[in-house]
């Protein structure tokens, strides 16, 4: 694993953005699988600068998010589609058709999920998988529990979870109770992880998931097994590293 620290948020942003935009000119069809949170929002900023720039197209790029929450209104401002289109997809020429998010409100989730696999599948697998951490370990919506799930599944998110996301909504009982993840399966199948944290509060997590052993019951612990893992934290996150 390469481990980069970095003294502030800027160059954290820049640096992955980069690298999403090296992976892009290298292979301009690349399949990005992309994150939501607090995380990123800034390596989006960054990347959507470098479109403006002329620096990055996306135009034969698809794109596939982690997750997204159960019986949230599509167009409600918490959904993970609102987020993307608000803090990326309406300000590049990513093709509407090849962003990808599991629709969390479809009639049978079961078929959801096994076509969500078929579909990062045939787009040939992710070249680069953007990642958060939650502060149970949890990587998109895999939370930690005796067994972990491969593939696209539907999850009962934890009472902790919800509480971290309650931040986003008026309130707690707000916060949906189930979502639609990609499975650690599907997580690591992907060519290269960037594995991302910021902020004193993801210190102890990240030590655990990264030096700490590979258990369940701290899904992001697994990707000590990924090849290509790159971790990009700030000096706060990666103070234990
Ligand atoms: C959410 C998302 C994860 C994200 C995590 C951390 O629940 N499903 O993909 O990594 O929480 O969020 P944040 O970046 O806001 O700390």
């Amino acid at each position: 694993m390469n481990v980069h620290i970095f003294s502030s948020n800027e160059e954290l942003n820049e640096a992955a953005a980069g690298l999403l935009a090296a992976t892009l000119h290298t292979k301009a069809n690349a399949v990005l699988g992309l994150a939501t949170g607090s995380t990123p929002v800034g390596v989006y900023e960054k990347l959507v600068e470098l479109y403006k720039k002329g620096s990055v197209s996306f135009k034969s790029a698809k794109t596939f998010n982690l997750d997204e929450y159960v019986g949230l209104p599509r167009d409600h401002s918490e959904s993970y589609y609102t987020f993307m289109n608000t803090r990326l997809f309406q300000h590049i020429d990513l093709p509407a058709e090849n962003a990808h998010i599991p629709n969390g409100n479809a009639e049978i989730v079961q078929e959801e999920c096994v076509r969500y696999d078929q579909m990062i599948e045939q787009a040939g697998g992710i070249d680069i998988q953007i990642l958060g951490i939650g502060h149970n370990g949890h990587i998109g919506f895999n939370e930690p529990g005796p067994t972990l799930q491969s593939a696209t599944h539907l999850v009962d998110l934890h009472e902790e979870t919800r509480k971290a996301n309650a931040r986003f909504f008026d309130s707690i009982d707000d916060v949906p109770v189930q979502a639609i993840t990609v499975g650690l399966g599907t997580i690591m199948k992907s060519k290269t992880i960037l594995l991302l944290a910021k902020g004193s509060d993801k210190a102890e997590i990240m030590h655990r998931a990264l030096r700490g052993p590979i258990d369940p019951q701290c899904p992001a612990s697994f990707l000590q097994l990924h090849p290509q893992l790159i971790v990009m934290t700030d000096s706060e996150a990666g103070r234990l590293l």
